[in-house]
């Protein structure tokens, strides 16, 4: 997650102020914002993101009729962090992208390796035919259908396996999206045909695929902030995807001892290519650059 770069500001054009509306944040307030935006999300942004944040916290002030940024920062401090003022603020200064099969290399070792291993394992009596996934800060739930996708496809006997596949993800607006099992053309771009005729429909009038009954009983999605304990698991394989990337050290530290406590003795953990979590996983097996085993 990060403070994704905002048009005007990125091309220099400055930004249309509404009268009455300051045009940036001062540093004083900037600090305020960054601290506030590290307690509630783990993220350290930048003082030099000064513009971008301005022009993301003007949208907020203009629909909330606050008179400046620190009346709109004495507002958030005072919300409780469930309100829904707290969603469209995160959901200004921070990225969901995501997509379906994003790296491409990771699913193909899930479904070609892992899945046929969990078969294997089943058929010979050395595993149970229960499998517990976790996408953690899952977005729109692209990762979490990706997995039911490969479980879909990978185990043939999947209706006999007792399969959860769990996304959360701190913005409850990304959740709820998630749960319809809903996505456009664009998240689709990477799921191979084969795979949209089995377990999507195309919808009528829309360039909107929703996915398969086959696909939705296997997922469920929930808010969860991975500065918070994780009460459910322990998972078999935890995705956990380009959102440590901009935590503080100390945030990162705390999220990745939630992490760690919810993966199971011998489980697995896939990070994002450019998580930086190794000094995190020390007693894990470092299987690939992004696959670490936890010690039986
Ligand atoms: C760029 S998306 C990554 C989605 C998916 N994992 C992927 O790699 O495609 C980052 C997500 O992290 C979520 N996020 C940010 N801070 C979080 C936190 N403290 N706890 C849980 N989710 C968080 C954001 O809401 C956003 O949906």
């Amino acid at each position: 997650m990060t403070l994704t770069d905002f048009p005007a500001a990125t091309l220099g054009v400055a930004p249309v102020v509404p009268a009455g509306l300051p045009v940036e944040v001062t540093d004083h307030e900037m600090a305020r914002y960054i601290e506030l935006i590290y307690e509630r999300t783990g993220i350290r942004i930048s003082p030099q993101k000064k513009t971008l944040l301005s022009n993301r916290v003007r949208r907020r002030l203009k629909e909330t009729g606050a008179r400046g940024f620190t009346d709109y920062y004495n507002h958030l401090r005072r919300l409780r962090p469930n309100d829904p003022e707290w969603e469209a603020f995160l959901q200004e200064i921070t990225t969901h992208e995501t997509f379906l099969f994003r790296d491409e290399g990771q699913w193909e070792w899930f479904r070609n390796e892992y899945l046929p291993g969990c078969a294997a394992g089943a058929r010979g009596g050395s595993r149970s035919r229960q499998l517990r996934i976790w996408s953690a800060a899952c977005s729109t739930g692209d990762e979490a259908f990706t997995a039911a996708c490969c479980i879909a496809d990978a185990l043939p006997d999947a209706p006999q396996w007792h399969v959860r596949i769990l996304g959360t993800d701190i913005g409850t607006g990304a959740v709820e999206q998630a749960g319809t099992g809903v996505f456009g053309e664009r998240a689709m771009k990477l799921v191979p045909e084969s795979y949209r005729r089995r377990f999507f429909r195309k919808l009528a009038g829309a360039n909107l695929w929703q996915a398969c009954p086959v696909l939705t009983r296997m997922v469920a999605f929930r808010q969860h902030n991975l500065l918070d304990p994780m009460r459910d698991g322990p998972f078999d394989v935890v995705f956990l995807k380009n959102v440590l990337i901009y935590f503080a050290p100390d945030s990162k530290r705390r999220a990745m001892e939630h992490v760690r406590s919810a993966i199971r003795p011998g489980g697995l953990l896939v990070s994002g290519p450019a998580e930086g979590i190794g000094e995190h996983v020390k007693e894990f097996t470092r299987l690939r650059p992004w696959l670490h085993r936890r010690p039986q």
